[in-house]
C-alpha cells in the first residue's frame, strides 16, 4: 500500500487548522486517559498539535505522528517556541513504522481519513504492532448514524449536480457565506467545505474544502483540496478493532465514563492489544 492518500491537511488548510484549532474538552479527557492507561504515548494523525502540545506542556511523555508534513510543521513551529521537546513522525497509520512501543496510541478525529477500509485496516493492524503488551487504543469516533451523515448517505441516492462555474460536479453546492477569520499576520482566511460525492458502494464519502485569502479585501491565494472519508457505524469499527486483532473493546458515550446514549453523536473505543 504505498498509494498516496487523499486528505486536506495541506498549505492554508494547515495553517487554518494551526492557526484557529485550539483548546476543546477532548484535550483534557485524552490527558486523563493517558494517565490511566500508561506512557509512553502516541498521538497518531497528531496534526497541528491541539491535544499533543497541551500533553507535552503538562510534562507527558507522548510522541506525535500524522500523515500531513505541513500540519506537523505547524506543530514543530509550536513546540519550539515554548522550547518542548517530544518525536515528531511523518508516516500515515496504515505505512506506521517507528522505533518506538507505547503503552498508550490516542487517535482524535484522525481515524477513517485519506483511504479505503484495507488503510483503515492496516492502519489498525500497525497501531496495534506499536503497542506494548497489555497496551491500549483510545479512538474517538463519529457516530454516523446519529449525525450529518445520515443525511449525506440520503443524498448519495441523487445524483450530484455540476456546479455552474467550473462544471464539476458535486452533491453540494459550496455554500454562500464562508467561515472567515483573521489570522496572526493580518490577513484573512476564508473555509468553505461541501460534499462531492458519497460512493453507496464503498461507503467513502468525498468532501472538498476552499481556503481563500485576502490582504486588504484582495484575493492573494486560493487553494482547494478533497478528503476521503470512510464512514463507520459503531458495530463496523468494533468489528474492524477486531479484525486487527484487538480485545476487550469497550465503547464509551460522549467523553464520559459511560455507555452510549440514543442521543449521542460522539463516542469513544477503548481496545486492549
Ligand atoms: C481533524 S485533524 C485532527 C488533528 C488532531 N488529532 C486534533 O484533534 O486536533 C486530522 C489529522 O489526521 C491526519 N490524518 C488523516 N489521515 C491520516 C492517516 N491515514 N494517517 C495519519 N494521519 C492522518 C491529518 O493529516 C490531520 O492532521
Amino acid at each position: 500500500m504505498e498509494e498516496a492518500i487523499k486528505i486536506w491537511h495541506h498549505g492554508l488548510v494547515a495553517r487554518w487548522w494551526a492557526e484557529f484549532n485550539e483548546g476543546g474538552e477532548d484535550v483534557e479527557y485524552f490527558k486523563r486517559a493517558i494517565l490511566a492507561s500508561g506512557q509512553p504515548a502516541l498521538d497518531a494523525g497528531c496534526g497541528t498539535g491541539r491535544l499533543l502540545i497541551p500533553f507535552v506542556r503538562d510534562g507527558l511523555d507522548v510522541d506525535g505522528s500524522d500523515a500531513a508534513p505541513d500540519m506537523l510543521d505547524w506543530c514543530q513551529k509550536k513546540l519550539d517556541s515554548e522550547d518542548l521537546k517530544t518525536q515528531l513522525h511523518a508516516q500515515a497509520m496504515h505505512q506506521l513504522d517507528l522505533p518506538r512501543r507505547y503503552q498508550t496510541i490516542v487517535i482524535c478525529g484522525a481515524f477513517g481519513l485519506g483511504g479505503t477500509r484495507d488503510h483503515d485496516l492496516e492502519g489498525l493492524r500497525r497501531i496495534r504492532a506499536h503497542l506494548r503488551p497489555e497496551g491500549r487504543l483510545i479512538l474517538d469516533h463519529h457516530i454516523p448514524e446519529r449525525s450529518a451523515s445520515q443525511g449525506e448517505l440520503a443524498a448519495g441516492l441523487s445524483a450530484p449536480a455540476a456546479d455552474k462555474s467550473t462544471g464539476r460536479r458535486s452533491l453540494q453546492p459550496w455554500p454562500e457565506h464562508g467561515d472567515h477569520r483573521r489570522a496572526a499576520d493580518g490577513s484573512d482566511l476564508d473555509l468553505r467545505v461541501r460534499l462531492r460525492n458519497f460512493n453507496l458502494a464503498t461507503g467513502i464519502a468525498t468532501r472538498e474544502i476552499c481556503v481563500r485569502q485576502f490582504i486588504d479585501d484582495r484575493e492573494v491565494a486560493t487553494e482547494t483540496y478533497e478528503i476521503d472519508i470512510c464512514v463507520y457505524s459503531i458495530d463496523a469499527l468494533r468489528g474492524l478493532l477486531e479484525s486487527a486483532g484487538f480485545s476487550e473493546i469497550r465503547i464509551t458515550g460522549g467523553l464520559e465514563e459511560r455507555p452510549v446514549h440514543e442521543g449521542d453523536s460522539l463516542c469513544v473505543f477503548h481496545a486492549t492489544r
